[in-house]
């Protein structure tokens, strides 16, 4: 047993194998302590090799979502960031072509307003507790969320992040209308918590299930398979129709929300067709539900809009729920807004959540500092301009490769969708089983220094929203350089 636990221990482990390192189960003393804090000033003074540290992780962390040992041996090592690129423990330079989880908008260089705005708040006052005291950051970032927030959406409620947004969301649905039934998609995810995974439609909902009782799906306007018609309109007029349906059939008055992503994600950014989500809108009004837009991933101009669902004719939702690019993914933190008709119920009435980490001041100080530096260097501004460089550069890889079946863009929000053949099929079904063809075109990109986001026979090219024209164009090099290589694998 124990020469099989030390054959398992990384180079690293055991040249620091002292005689007090070994780990062993033994609580008879309270000196088993001693000499640590040596032990781990030895290897804090240490720079791990690359292998060591991918060594540990494996022996000593689990990854999230995949199995530990594949995913620990294909992990990249970062090691530093600085833009839209970050270099691995050996210097070698990658550009960030999903800005880590869509979340690094604002590149991996912190800007100054970020690290100012947070060391003034850690010199300052640096934890408080939410639900008894309060902060002035607290008071100047709402200000500012509201601002920015179109309509009355401006009441909000920090989390630790998007999975927590909106199981404070689903919460705050049922208590404000008194119904228990949630609506969310089939092509949706919501996060990982059970609330959360119980609202995902996508596969990575099945580990938790049986999940939470009460949520419903449905399809979208864009199903894997099925059609609802041949052109925008009678898209919308059919899935809104479908809709309709299953709100009769679950009983308008059990419903309490109806959870959206107004531009899906990581499921294949689908921008709703024309007047589906004014169409929504109009459904939630006749039957007293909710809207809920996510903005987990959308919101703050990933879209090229503000918030997702700014990509409409007026539609304000109910509750927004945020995360990610609230403050560039510094920190962890998460936001709910809503609007008047909820907050003056909750004035009265108990929210019924909370957690050590709400409103924690120093992850609120560097969303204020990432959105002031957002404002000021009219971060927006170059998302659209971005915008048409990167469809120039889609346009040219489709036309170029023909494993290239399509692509869906907007803002800097970009997915490729591959083919092994002329009659479109995919390299790998929805959830399929993974194809040799995917792996190598990953391993190409990682060669060639691009990071990505691979799902499926699909990827995307969501980099941070600071990214310039060059920057650009140099990733799609590289991915032009992997396409070549996959089209060897295309059946003719
Ligand atoms: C649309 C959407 N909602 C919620 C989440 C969950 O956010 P978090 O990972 O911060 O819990 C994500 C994460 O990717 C997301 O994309």
């Amino acid at each position: 047993m124990l020469s099989k636990q030390l054959k398992s221990l990384t180079s690293l482990q055991r040249y620091l194998n002292t005689a007090t390192s070994i780990r062993v189960a033994n609580f008879s003393s309270k000196s088993n302590y001693n000499g640590l804090y040596e032990k781990h000033q030895k290897i804090a003074e240490k720079k791990m090799s690359q292998q060591e540290i991918l060594d540990v992780i494996k022996s000593d962390t689990l990854f999230s979502w995949n199995a530990t040992g594949p995913a620990s041996s294909s992990a990249l090592v970062m090691a530093k960031g600085e833009g839209v690129y970050f270099y691995d423990q050996n210097g070698k330079k990658f550009i960030d072509f999903n800005s880590q989880a869509m979340c690094s908008n604002l590149g991996h260089t912190v800007p100054q307003e970020v690290i100012t705005a947070v060391n003034d708040q850690l010199k300052s006052a640096a934890y408080a507790y939410p639900c008894a005291i309060v902060t002035e950051i607290k008071a100047k970032l709402s200000l500012l969320l509201a601002d920015l927030l179109p309509g009355d959406l401006g009441h909000l409620f920090y989390t630790s992040g998007g999975a927590e947004s909106n199981e404070t969301a689903m919460r705050m649905a049922r208590l404000y209308t008194g119904r228990h039934k949630i609506l969310a998609r089939y092509r949706s995810y919501h996060g990982a918590t059970l609330g959360s995974i119980s609202l995902t439609g996508d596969p990575r909902r099945w580990a938790a299930e049986p999940a939470a009782s009460g949520v419903v799906h449905f399809m979208d306007p864009f199903p894997l398979s099925f059609k609802w018609g041949e052109n925008e309109e009678e898209v919308t007029k059919k899935s809104l129709q479908y809709l309709r349906e299953v709100i009769a059939y679950e009983g308008g008055k059990n419903i309490a929300a109806i959870f959206i992503e107004p531009v899906t994600g990581t499921n294949g950014i689908l921008k709703a067709p024309r007047g589906y989500l004014e169409g929504m809108r109009q459904i939630c009004d006749e039957h007293g539900i909710l809207m809920v837009c996510d903005e987990v991933m959308n919101g703050f101009g990933r879209t090229g809009e503000m918030f997702g669902f700014m990509n409409s004719d007026g539609v304000v939702p109910d509750i927004v729920t945020m995360a990610k690019g609230i403050n560039g993914a510094y920190l962890p933190l998460g936001a709910v807004a809503c609007r008047d008709h909820v907050a003056n119920f909750f004035q009265k009435n108990p929210i019924g959540i909370g957690s050590t980490y709400n409103s924690h001041p120093v992850t609120l100080a560097s969303a204020y500092g990432a959105l002031q530096y957002f404002l000021k260097n009219r971060v927006l501004d170059n998302v659209n301009k971005m915008e048409s460089v990167l469809i120039d550069c889609l346009e040219q890889l489709k036309a170029k490769h023909p494993t290239v079946k399509g692509y869906r863009a907007l803002g800097l929000f970009g997915i490729v969708e591959l083919q092994k053949n002329a009659k479109g099929e995919p390299f790998v079904e929805y959830n399929g089983p993974a194809h040799p063809a995917m792996g190598a075109l990953k391993a190409d990109f990682n060669a060639n220094g691009l990071y990505t986001l691979l799902r499926w026979s699909s990827f995307f090219t969501n980099p941070p929203l600071i990214i310039n024209e060059k920057e650009l164009r140099e990733g799609f090099a590289i991915i032009d350089k992997a396409l070549t290589n996959l089209d060897k694998h295309f059946e003719k």
